[in-house]
């Protein structure tokens, strides 16, 4: 194994194998940093958690999108919660339990999200105050069980939109912050599709 300085990417180093350098003597590109150096890079800045030198999007930029997807995410356990207990009629067990499901998942999300801000070294505001503006989804009261469905729908249908725009801004930048928004956009579509499939039953009933 040669360890070999190049000019590149501000003093980065090289790890070549003999293989790779006989093949490729052209490109230097410093594809792996010397584990040295990322050691002590790692020890040198400790207060600072999962956030290394490499981390490359905007760490206070993401705390202020994650606290927007925890509110948002609040909003939800919220509304659910009051929907699973709230919705009456002999008709709305079926929704009743589906309420008090996706409750559950979402103050899951909430969770996630809450635990990333604090990984990158942000307090998760949970403070009610200011909270439905901070959110993306809506807190919306309605006492007819359609009503109820169909608003759930467009809350599920604004989360997934809010969460696609995001995956795509983290990109690369944040790995860790995009795949936890894939898992909850997966969960924000099965509930979209949950909400449609209560919405068509109710509706004609
Ligand atoms: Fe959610
Ligand atoms: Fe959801």
């Amino acid at each position: 194994m040669v360890i070999k300085k190049t000019d590149e990417g501000g003093g980065g180093y090289t790890r070549r194998g003999s293989k790779l350098q006989n093949a490729d003597m052209t490109t230097e590109q410093p594809f792996l940093s010397d584990v040295q150096q990322l050691r002590a890079r790692a020890r040198a800045s400790l207060a600072q958690g999962a956030v290394t030198p490499a981390y490359q999007a905007d760490v206070k930029q993401t705390i202020e999108i994650l606290q927007s997807v925890l509110a948002t995410e609040i909003v939800c356990v919220l509304r659910y919660t009051m929907n699973a207990i709230a919705a009456t009629g002999l008709s709305s067990q079926g929704a009743k339990e589906e309420f008090e499901e996706h409750a559950r998942e979402e103050q899951e999300h909430m969770r996630q999200a809450a635990e990333r801000i604090n990984q990158l070294g942000g307090t998760p505001n949970f403070n009610p105050e200011g909270l439905a503006t901070r959110a993306a989804s809506q807190y919306t009261e309605t006492e007819s069980l359609v009503e109820m469905i169909r608003e759930n729908l467009v809350a599920e249908r604004i989360a997934c939109e809010h969460y696609r725009e995001l995956i795509r801004y983290f990109g690369d930048k944040d790995p860790t912050t995009r795949v936890m928004l894939e898992g909850i956009l997966a969960n924000e579509e099965e509930h979209a599709n949950d909400m449609k499939d209560l919405l068509t039953a109710h509706e004609t009933r």
